[in-house]
C-alpha cells in the first residue's frame, strides 16, 4: 500500500495485512490488521519508527522506497514484538549506519528476540529527546502496552505520538485517517476488542498512561495497528471509561451443552434477567467468537458459568474460556455457575471457581441440576436471577 502522509514530513509507511484471520494464534481478526511503521524526516536526521510484521516486510521497503529515502540515522523501536521489530535486521542491512533507538529493557529483548548485535543500539531514559533537526523525538517509558518494554515516542512539534500497540485495533483499511460514521463505529468496536484481548489485563498501568497523554495533550494519535487517530478524545474518552471501576447492567453467560439440560437452564436464566431489565448475552462456546466475549467483559456487571459435568469437572471448554477470564482479569463484580449433571456436579462449581481465583467477585450460590431441570429447578433459576438483577442493578453505573 502507498505511503500516507501524517504531518510535514511525517508519512505512514507500515504495510496492511487484508486478509489476517488469527493473531499471536489466540485472537481473531474480523477486519484484517495493519503493522503501522512511520517516518520522521528532520532537517538533519531521519528517523523510522518501528517496522512491520517480516512476512509484510516488502511493503515497507517498496514505501522506503517511494519516499526515496537514501539514510535512516535512527530505527526507534517502541516495542520488541516481532511484529513491529521483526524487519530491523533487514533494515539494518539496507542502512547500516542506523542506530536502533530504544529502552534497556527493549534493547536485551531484541538482542534476545531477534540477534542483533550489542552495539547498534542507542539507549534512551524516560523523558530522553533526541534531535532529527528542526524536529524533536520524545521518549516516554509506557511498561504494559503489552509488554514490560513498550514505550511512546513523542513528535514534539507537530505533536504526534506514537504510542505502539496502545490504543490500536486490528483494522484493514486503505484511508488510515478515515472519519465517516461508519467507519467510527468500526474504529470504536475493534479497538475495544483489541483493548479486551491485549490490554485489559493492564488495566492500572494504562491509568497512569492516559495520565501522561492528557498532559502532553497530541493532536494525532499514532498506534501500530488499524487507523490513525485525531478524533483523539473519543479513543482516549472510551479508554477512560474502559478502564475506570464503572460497569453496565450487562451479564454474560458463556455455557456448554452436550444434551440440552444446561442450554435448558441458559434459556430461562436468559429470560429471567432480561425481564428484570439487565441486558444478557448468552455465549455458547463451541461457535462463539471468544473476542466477543472478551468485549462484553471489559464492561459486564456479571458472568454465569454454565457448564455440565464432564468426567468430574466442568467441561474442558468452559474451563479453557475460565483460564482466559482469569488471565484477562476483568472489573466484573458477580459471579455464579450453573449447570446440570449425572451424579455429582459440586465438582464442576469448584472447578470453575478455583480457575478464576484472579477474579475479585461476589459468587452467587450456584444452582446445580441433575438432569433435565425440574418446577422446582426453575425456581432455584428464578430466585438466582431475581439475585443477581438485584445485584446489577446496585452496582451498574455505566
Ligand atoms: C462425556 C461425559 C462425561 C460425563 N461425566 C460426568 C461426571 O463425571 N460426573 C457427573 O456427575 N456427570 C457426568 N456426565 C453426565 C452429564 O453431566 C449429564 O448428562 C448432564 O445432564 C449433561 O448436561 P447437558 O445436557 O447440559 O449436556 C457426563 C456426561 C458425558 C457425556
Ligand atoms: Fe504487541
Ligand atoms: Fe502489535
Amino acid at each position: 500500500m502507498a505511503v500516507k502522509k501524517i504531518k510535514d514530513r511525517i508519512y505512514w509507511v507500515g504495510a496492511i495485512d487484508w486478509d489476517r484471520v488469527i493473531f499471536d494464534e489466540l485472537v481473531t481478526l474480523p477486519e484484517g490488521t495493519s503493522y503501522n511503521a512511520y517516518i520522521v524526516f528532520g532537517s538533519e536526521k531521519t528517523a523510522l519508527i518501528d517496522t512491520v510484521e517480516p512476512h509484510k516486510g516488502k511493503e515497507l521497503l517498496a514505501n522506503l522506497k517511494e519516499l526515496k529515502v537514501e539514510r535512516i540515522d535512527y530505527i526507534i523501536s517502541n516495542h520488541a514484538e516481532q511484529d513491529h521489530s521483526g524487519m530491523i535486521p533487514e533494515i539494518l542491512k539496507l542502512y547500516p549506519e542506523a542506530k536502533v533507538v530504544t529502552n534497556k529493557k527493549c534493547k536485551q529483548m531484541l538482542i534476545d528476540l531477534l540477534h542483533l548485535p550489542q552495539d547498534v543500539f542507542k539507549v534512551v531514559e524516560d523523558g530522553e529527546t533526541l534531535s532529527l533537526g528542526d524536529k524533536t523525538l520524545q521518549f516516554f517509558l509506557a511498561p504494559w502496552v503489552h509488554w514490560p518494554e513498550t514505550m511512546f515516542t513523542y513528535a514534539v512539534e507537530d505533536r504526534v505520538l506514537f504510542t505502539c500497540d496502545f490504543l490500536g485495533s486490528h483494522i484493514a483499511i486503505s484511508e488510515i485517517f478515515d472519519t465517516s460514521d461508519e467507519n467510527k463505529a468500526r474504529v470504536y468496536l475493534e479497538t475495544k476488542r483489541y483493548y479486551a484481548e491485549i490490554m485489559m489485563p493492564f488495566r492500572n498501568f494504562i491509568k497512569k498512561h492516559l495520565a501522561l497523554i492528557d498532559r502532553l495533550n497530541p493532536e494525532v494519535l499514532a498506534p501500530s495497528h488499524g487507523v490513525v487517530i485525531k478524533e483523539t478524545t473519543f479513543i482516549l474518552d472510551a479508554y477512560k471509561r474502559w478502564v475506570s471501576d464503572e460497569v453496565k447492567p450487562l451479564v454474560i453467560i458463556p455455557f456448554i451443552s452436550m444434551h440440552e439440560s444446561t442450554r435448558h437452564m441458559v434459556d430461562f436464566v436468559t429470560s429471567e434477567l432480561s425481564k428484570r431489565g439487565v441486558t444478557v448475552r448468552p455465549y455458547n462456546l463451541t461457535t462463539a467468537d471468544i473476542g466477543n466475549a472478551a468485549m462484553d467483559l471489559v464492561d459486564a456487571a456479571g458472568i454465569i458459568f454454565a457448564s455440565p459435568t464432564v468426567l468430574a469437572g466442568a467441561h474442558p471448554a468452559i474451563i479453557s474460556f475460565a483460564y482466559l477470564v482469569n488471565c484477562l482479569r476483568p472489573k466484573t463484580k458477580l459471579a455464579s455457575v450453573i449447570g446440570s449433571y449425572g451424579w455429582n456436579g459440586t465438582v464442576t462449581v469448584k472447578h470453575i471457581k478455583e480457575t478464576l481465583r484472579n477474579l475479585k467477585v461476589e459468587w452467587i450460590e450456584p444452582v446445580m441440576v441433575k438432569g433435565l431441570p425440574k418446577e422446582e429447578d426453575y425456581q432455584r433459576l428464578r430466585q438466582l436471577a431475581e439475585e443477581i438483577a438485584t445485584k446489577v442493578k446496585e452496582v451498574a453505573t455505566l
